[in-house]
């Protein structure tokens, strides 16, 4: 039997993406030395800093080192002030999802500790669902432009992709998921009463995919219904299927019921169907916390870890290395319950000793 080997990039990116990424890495290390791995971490030098320095976003040599000899990616995040376009960073973070055709971003919204749940009444077991959210069409694709730009004459457009494929892909994924872990019930979330058009055809595909999981129930609410919803009844929800600009706004809303964005995992995937995708590559994910980069609170020692802890627990079974993912979050229940937390969710605790505490207990 040959023991499979792994091959990581890291991409620490801009503010406390590094800060993050640095526990990231070191907690990699421990599940390494403990496990026996044959596990390689090479750092990509991109973000705001490479850019700032020598113009480069990311460059063909990088995107097909990632593609076709990495496993998969570790993003801290993407997003500087010095560079108010922010053009380098769509160029990276697009250029993985959709370059790599990772089109599921999967974002759990699940409530780790009764302290961490902000709705009066509800209780931790009461915010346990996934989002799945398109992740390489919608009004991301960049498609658009400006006329008259900067008179009082001025168009400006940005398109809303919406291809059939696109769309059934990722609801296919939804319920695969919502069939593999047992959940009763799919939400797809749309605007189909005012954006006919695409959304439209996101409400065709589902009626007809849902036909094919009798044993789940598929549910339709509006995006707008589904902002109140997941803060007054967050327990009536298991599998939410939407696009990218929604699944992206609704994710930050979950965050908050799993007590900030310092909690908050995400996997870029992109299951294998060959029907859907034909991207050949070895790289079948990107991973990283839902949270930007946070110049607010960038060097200062503040960011919370644990979202990234919990990313690497996507990122371990993903790569199928098993037990990791639920030995992480046991982890980081605990350090909920003891108090060895940061400032966002009312610990007093620095990133590095949120981080240290988490690497002892992984060796
Ligand atoms: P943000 O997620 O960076 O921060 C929002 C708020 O949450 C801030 O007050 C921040 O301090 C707090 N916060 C976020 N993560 C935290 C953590 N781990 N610990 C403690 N507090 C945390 O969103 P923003 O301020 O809207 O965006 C900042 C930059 O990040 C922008 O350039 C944006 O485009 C970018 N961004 C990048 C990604 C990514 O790379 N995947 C994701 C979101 C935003
Ligand atoms: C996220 C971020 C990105 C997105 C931004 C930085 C473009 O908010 O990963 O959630 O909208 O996808
Ligand atoms: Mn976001």
């Amino acid at each position: 039997m040959t023991t499979r080997s792994f091959r990581i990039a890291l991409l620490p990116g801009d503010g406390i993406g590094k800060e993050v990424l640095a526990v990231g890495k070191s907690l990699l290390e421990a599940i390494r030395t403990r496990r026996g791995l044959d596990l390689e971490l090479v750092e990509l030098d991109l973000g705001a800093d490479r850019f700032l320095r020598d113009g480069t976003t990311f460059p063909e040599a990088d995107q097909k080192f990632v593609r076709d000899e990495c496993d998969a990616v570790l993003l801290g995040a993407l997003g500087d002030p010095r560079v108010p376009d922010l053009n380098y960073a769509r160029d990276i973070l697009f250029g993985l999802r959709f370059g790599l055709e990772l089109y599921c971003n999967v974002r759990p919204i699940i409530c780790l500790a009764d302290s961490l749940m902000p709705i009066k009444g509800k209780n931790a077991s009461d915010c346990n669902m996934t989002v799945f959210r398109e992740n390489t069409e919608g009004v991301y694709v960049g498609i658009g432009g400006n006329f008259k730009k900067g008179t009082p004459d001025e168009v400006a457009i940005n398109e809303d992709l919406n291809t059939r494929k696109g769309v059934e892909r990722v609801i296919r994924a939804a319920f695969e998921y919502a069939k593999l872990h047992g959940k009763k019930r799919v939400h797809m979330s749309d605007k189909s009463n005012a954006m006919q058009f695409a959304h439209g055809l996101w409400q065709r595909a589902f009626k007809e995919i849902a036909v094919e999981y009798p044993g789940i129930e598929a549910k339709h609410i509006y995006v707008d219904a589904l902002c109140l919803q997941m803060v007054r009844t967050p327990e009536a929800y298991d599998v939410v299927v939407t696009n990218n600009l929604f699944g992206d706004i609704v994710t930050d809303l979950g965050a908050a019921l799993q007590g900030g964005l310092g909690m908050a995992s995400s996997a870029n995937i992109r299951p294998a169907d060959p029907r859907f995708t034909h991207v050949n590559a070895r790289c079948t994910g990107v991973f990283e916390p839902v949270h930007g980069s946070a110049p607010d609170i960038a060097g200062k020692g503040l960011a919370n870890p644990l979202a990234t802890v919990l990313t690497i627990g996507m990122m371990m079974s993903h790569l199928g290395i098993e037990g990791e993912e639920a030995h992480l979050i046991e982890l980081v229940k605990q350090a909920v319950a003891e108090g060895m937390t940061t400032r966002d969710i009312g610990g007093s605790k620095s990133t590095s000793e949120v981080g240290d505490w988490i690497v002892q207990r992984a060796k």
